[in-house]
């Protein structure tokens, strides 16, 4: 047994996107923060985000819309009290990041907005064209680094919480160092991010792994409606190139999808063509590759003047053009790939989980706005929501009566992993994920792929060392979670389909599956 180092803090955050930046700054309005990131504070899924950030913010839409929209997507799913919380708090949040220094993309005075899928009006705000996240990074990145009472701590992996009492008491960090650290705080915040990297394919970036997810499933909080995964329609899909998202934003300015023999499809699939829901697009795109055997579709905006592709979309033009694809001359080779997890740490109206002292905002949260597929680029808006709504929420926290003042822990392994083989490990479950719990699932995949987890699990869990050990270890955890609900789940609905069971059942599938650690899955 050793004990751990402790150092004390008012609250803790976990991640840097959107969620932990935007919930810092309004944190430390009225406390002292400490963020922590498992990277460099910069890096997150936020800064990959492309088409923007939704909101109602011209007298042409309206709340009742958006609201309408959000639900429609969301398949029955949604919660109807958050999904008001969003449409209406959402506008003061974008005017938010524009003080705190984001400057959004107009058109003469007036602020830009496109359209992207399953939106009625045209409410996407965005930022440099198509690198929307990019900016909103750079400016709160910029004031949370300012301000005297947030302590970033840089390269320092959570590894768990800690709970005492029903309440979650702080988090105990694996420091670059390789040293562990207990930090205690009155409030800890999860904005971890999302678990894109479950999947061989996917637009998330390396952190995305699900820690925040498996953390607070350990740590005794619900976890819920993990089984809908949304696969964005769009990632470049060409030998050597990364799985680049191409943003649908491309599609809301008049892009079209093509099989590999040229011909336009999506009529054959839904009446609002390329800007149906993404599930539909996505399956469309699927039954195509496998009809004609290939292992992509087109994307072609060749119709549209140069000046408009290289203005809109800046950042996706370079990359194509990188390997060799000019947007402006040539279709673009796409496929759909992993993009964003609905479900999650299962959240009140104020970021709370089910663990007292505990919340969680953004993709680790299931706040329940985004039912059974989320709304295009609600995703931003959500984290700024409930992000200041946290704050809100911690303001009012007492202190802690009694804080712990030591901890130690055993130290579990028997063997080391090498880092290679780690990666290896990695690899095969990303696979796994993608031959077994992907686009389209059944019983027979489920079954097997929850097998090969448990298999990998039980091994695993004895070889905890380092920071991409522990990383795997949360992988797996989310992977079992996610399939496991998804095998439960006998019906067709959002980001979760069935081949056995392809219609949507509301007499008996229309309510949430949870996690606990000490229930189990119900
Ligand atoms: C995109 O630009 O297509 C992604 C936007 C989102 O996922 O909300």
């Amino acid at each position: 047994m050793q004990d751990l180092e402790k150092l004390n803090t008012e609250v803790i955050i976990i991640g840097s996107g959107i969620a932990g930046l935007y919930t810092a700054l309004k944190t430390a309005e009225h406390s002292d923060v400490t963020l922590i990131c498992k990277e460099g504070l910069l890096e997150s899924n936020t800064r990959y985000a492309q088409g923007g950030i939704a909101a109602v913010i011209t007298e042409k839409d309206s709340i009742a819309l958006h609201r309408q929209d959000t639900l429609i997507a969301g398949a029955g799913l949604c919660s109807h009290e958050a999904v008001d919380v969003l449409v209406n708090e959402g506008p003061e949040g974008v005017y938010e990041l524009i003080r705190y220094g984001t400057v959004f993309d107009k058109e003469g005075n007036q602020l830009a907005l496109t359209k992207e899928g399953a939106h009625s009006e045209r409410r996407i705000l965005h930022a440099n064209g198509d690198s929307t996240g990019a900016e909103i990074v750079r400016a709160l990145s910029r004031e949370v680094r300012e301000n005297p009472r947030i302590h970033i701590l840089e390269h320092h992996f959570a590894i768990d919480l800690v709970t005492k009492d029903g309440e979650c008491r702080g988090v105990i960090v694996l420091t670059p160092l390789g040293k562990r650290l207990y930090i205690d705080a009155k409030a800890t915040v999860l904005a971890a991010g999302g678990a894109g990297q479950l999947y061989r394919y996917t637009t998330n970036p390396e952190v995305a792994t699900g820690d925040g997810i498996a953390m607070a499933y350990r740590a005794g909080a619900l976890i819920k409606d993990v089984e809908f995964i949304q696969f964005h329609p769009t990632s470049l899909c060409y030998p050597g190139a990364p799985r680049f998202l191409i943003s649908e934003a491309v599609r809301g300015e008049g892009a079209v999808l093509r099989n590999i023999n040229g011909e336009r499809f999506m009529e054959k699939y839904h009446p609002g063509l390329e800007l149906a829901p993404r599930d539909i697009v996505a399956r469309a795109i699927v039954s195509e590759m496998e009809q004609n055997e290939s292992t992509f579709v087109y994307l072609d905006i060749t119709h549209e003047s140069e000046d408009l592709i290289k203005h809109r979309f800046p950042t996706i033009y370079q990359v194509c053009l990188q390997y060799g694809l000019n947007m402006v001359t040539d279709w673009i080779p796409v496929a759909p790939a992993a993009h964003y997890m609905m479900g999650g740490v299962k959240t009140g109206l104020w970021g709370e989980t089910s663990v007292a002292r505990l919340f969680a905002c953004g993709e680790v949260s299931c706040t329940g706005v985004h039912g059974a597929n989320r709304l295009a680029s609600n995703s931003l808006s959500e984290a700024i929501v409930f992000g200041k709504r946290i704050a809100q929420r911690i303001k009012q926290l007492t202190p802690i009566k009694q804080p712990i003042e030591s901890l130690s822990f055993s130290i579990m392994r028997e063997k080391e992993m090498k880092e290679e083989e780690t990666l290896v490990e990695r690899l095969k479950l990303q696979k796994l994920m993608v031959r077994q719990v992907g686009l389209k699932r059944d019983k027979m995949r489920l079954e097997k792929a929850l097998k090969e987890l448990e298999k990998d699990s039980k091994h695993f869990r004895k070889l905890l060392k380092g920071h991409k050990e522990f990383e795997y270890l949360n992988m797996l955890t989310c992977a079992m979670l996610s399939a496991k609900a998804a095998l439960l789940r006998e019906e067709s609905r959002g980001g979760h389909y069935r081949d056995d069971f392809p219609e949507r059942d509301d007499e008996i599938w229309r309510k949430h599956i949870l996690h606990s650690i000490e229930e189990g899955i119900k």
